[in-house]
Formats: C-alpha cells, sequence, structure tokens
C-alpha cells in the first residue's frame, strides 16, 4: 500500500490550508515539514510557528524534517509545534542514540535522515533506536530537483537491512509520476512528493496518479 507524504515546501503559502485540504481530500493523512535554517544547508524556511500553525488545521501525521546544525538544541520546540514523527541528519548530529531517545522519551517518532552521498552503514548500531530512516534522492536544501538514480540501490538495501525490524523507510526528493514506481519497486513505506504534487494544476487527480503510477 504506498503511502504519500506531501512536502508541503512546494504548497501554496498563501493559503497553506487550502492546500492541505486538497491532499486531506484526496487521501493523504501524513504531511513533511521541511524545516531549514540557512546553516546546514543554504535556504531558510519556516519554524515550529509555522508548524504549530499547520497543526491547528489538519488531522494528518506530521514528519517534521530538520536540515540544522545541532538539531538537538530544537527538539523540544519541535515536539511542543506537535511533531509526530522527528527526524533529524545523521551529518548534523552529535550523538544519534541520546538524540534518537530523547525524541522517543517525548512519546514522539524518532527518524533519521541520511544524504545521498552517506553511506547506510552508518544506520547499523542506530536500529534499536529508529522508528523512521528518511533517504534522501536528492541532496537536501531545495525542493524540484532531479531524482538521484545511484540512491534507489541504497534504498534496497536499507530494506533488506531492517527487514522484520518496526522501521518505517521513507523517500524524499525527486519523487513524481516518473520515478515514484522504481521507488516503490524497492520495497520502501513512504514518499515524500513536493513539487511532483502541488505543482500541478489538479492536485487531486495528480495525488490519485501518483497512487496508482
Ligand atoms: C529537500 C526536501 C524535500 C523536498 C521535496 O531538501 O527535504 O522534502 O521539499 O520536494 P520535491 O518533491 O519537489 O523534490
Ligand atoms: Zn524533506
Amino acid at each position: 500500500m504506498r503511502i504519500i507524504s506531501p512536502s508541503v515546501l512546494a504548497a501554496n503559502f498563501k493559503n497553506i490550508s487550502e492546500d492541505i485540504k486538497k491532499v486531506e481530500s484526496a487521501g493523504a493523512d501524513r504531511l513533511h515539514l521541511d524545516i531549514m535554517d540557512g546553516n546546514f544547508v543554504p535556504s531558510i524556511t519556516f519554524g515550529p510557528l509555522i508548524i504549530d500553525a499547520i497543526n491547528d488545521c489538519t488531522h494528518c501525521h506530521l514528519e517534521t524534517h530538520l536540515m540544522i546544525q545541532n538539531p538537538h538544541k530544537s527538539f523540544d520546540q519541535y515536539i511542543k509545534a506537535g511533531s509526530d514523527t522527528l527526524i533529524f541528519h545523521i551529518e548534523a548530529s552529535n550523538n544519534p542514540e541520546e538524540e534518537l531517545s530523547y525524541i522517543r522519551e517525548n512519546n514522539v517518532a524518532a527518524g533519521i535522515a541520511l544524504n545521498p552521498d552517506t553511506d547506510e552503514k552508518c544506520l547499523l548500531p542506530l536500529l534499536d533506536y529508529l522508528d523512521y530512516i528518511l533517504i534522501m534522492s536528492v541532496f537536501p536544501g531545495k525542493g524540484e530537483q532531479s531524482f538521484i538514480n545511484s540512491t534507489l540501490k541504497k534504498m534496497e538495501n536499507i530494506v533488506q537491512m531492517t527487514k522484520g525490524r518496526n522501521i518505517t523507510i521513507g523517500v524524499d526528493g525527486g519523487v513524481n509520476l516518473d520515478t515514484i514506481s522504481e521507488v516503490y519497486a524497492t520495497g520502501i513505506d513512504v514518499t515524500i512528493v513536493g513539487s511532483g504534487l502541488f505543482k500541478s494544476d489538479n492536485i487531486s487527480q495528480r495525488y490519485q496518479d501518483l497512487m496508482n503510477a
């Protein structure tokens, strides 16, 4: 069963609740929220206040993707704002075991994101601490980038590595009508779709097309 997590970074920020309602009525029950700090990645997007506002206008599961330096310093703000899954980058982490445990202790699902050039073997000592693994299929920092095909093998490897464990695997970046089928063929659980969904003329129809591609 495909699970699409729309990346609201690509939504119409002039009326974000309208776009959220569109994807909810199309069937989405999960949203992806991209936090960028201008340090870990060059762009700056939005922070906990926006998450709090989004949390007030949806019942979707909110997966917050922290593309920030020293993520542990901000965990409390994003937990308080309503994140249901909190994901930080292994490349920005000081102590992943401790940080994942802290998130779990706050009754939020704990996730780690991996850049395309980070070896998935770094996950092996963390599997007992993980609820979610986010595999980046673009380098983080902006939407509307092209899918990096070499990450497909990494997806297959991580699916194998986590067999029998209750870890959700997401793929983030460049997922669209052209790439979504080969991504799901690797055995992953969730695809994050931003521009491939919100930039279409008919969001509801596109959501269905992505589910059936
Ligand atoms: C990139 C973000 C992605 C991005 C996805 O740094 O983490 O979530 O917004 O957008 P598309 O689907 O347009 O690549
Ligand atoms: Zn993301």
